[in-house]
């Protein structure tokens, strides 16, 4: 099969196939087993470049020691005080100067569909880092490694989704990606904050997807609990945001109700959604998943920017 991923922008999930996911998860397999020498050649004398209009260690953190694991170098803007988005300039000029310095460039904008924008511009690969409310496509792909790692598959299993599922980009590009398994699916949610029904229009009939308010009702039956933080930049009134913060703490009164083997996975940052006390047991999962994003980075960096990669 020929590398799926050379030269292509990394803008929504849905743009790929269940065979490209599955590409770029045995590439993963691959790096992780590689000696650092030879990693090291995949990215020689490549740079990424990235801009950050929101807040990010993770994505940014992660994505920098991937190219840096792969022998590149990176480049970018974190703090947009320091650069002249400050004195005004636009998206599109940013963009198109990144892509001056870069072989592929990183971007988190707080707009749905800026990614999309950026990739019309830029010759050079882009990569959604999340776009507003709408999705955060490599955030799906460590999510989906991870559960493939931690479970040995992913069709069969029942997966709850928990907390901020209106505004939650990595909720949305999860469900793009899980519509390509036979999965169950659980959305928790308090009422308001339920799945924007039009944002799943098109993988609905791929899903089977029930809706509930409470966990207790689902925690039988999870073999994942992906657990996310409510999303309080996105609220256009502060007040609703108080009325639903702190829905839902997974602690260990919750695991005692859940199955043995739960798989608790957050995209973190968590605030008080999972209790610390859960960090010490053996379903906590969300470190991993952490470490996961820049290995699957790396392979994903590497496809992106060799059409055949010596790995
Ligand atoms: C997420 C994001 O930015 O959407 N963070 C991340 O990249 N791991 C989740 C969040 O901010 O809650």
């Amino acid at each position: 099969m020929p590398n799926p991923f050379y030269d292509r922008d990394i803008v929504s999930i849905k743009d790929f196939t269940k065979s490209d996911l599955e590409y770029v998860f045995s590439a993963t397999d691959r790096i992780r087993a590689m000696k650092p020498s030879q990693r090291g050649e995949l990215g020689k004398g490549r740079t990424l470049g990235y801009i950050f209009y929101e807040p990010s260690t993770r994505t940014r953190m992660s994505f920098e020691a991937a190219i840096a694991s792969l022998g590149g170098s990176s480049i970018g803007i974190s703090e947009l005080k320091s650069s002249s988005v400050e004195k005004g300039e636009s998206l599109a000029d940013t963009i198109r100067v990144i892509d001056l310095y870069s072989d592929v460039i990183v971007l988190r904008h707080p707009m749905d569909g800026s990614s999309r924008f950026a990739a019309e511009l830029s010759e050079n690969p882009i990569i959604n880092a999340g776009s507003g409310s709408e999705e955060h496509p490599t955030q799906a792909l460590l999510d989906l490694y991870t559960i493939l790692k931690e479970k040995g598959r992913i069709d069969g299993l029942s997966i709850a989704i928990v907390g901020d599922l209106k505004y939650g980009r990595t909720v949305y590009s999860l469900l793009y990606g899980l519509a390509n398994y036979k999965v169950d699916i659980h959305l928790v949610s308090p009422p308001s904050l339920a799945v924007r029904k039009e944002s799943i229009y098109d993988v609905q009939g791929r899903l089977k997807i029930t809706e509930h308010n409470e966990l207790d009702g689902v925690l039988q039956k999870a073999d994942v609990l992906y657990v996310t933080r409510i999303q309080r930049e996105r609220f256009p009134d502060l007040q609703e945001y108080e009325k639903v913060r702190g829905s839902y703490t997974i602690d260990n009164a919750t695991l005692q109700k859940a199955k043995k083997d739960v798989s608790v996975m957050h995209p973190l940052p968590r605030l008080d959604e999972i209790s610390h006390s859960v960090d010490a047991t053996k379903n906590a999962v969300y470190f991993r998943q952490a470490a996961n994003g820049k290995e699957l980075r790396a392979a994903l960096l590497a496809l992106m920017l060799n059409e055949s990669p010596a790995l």
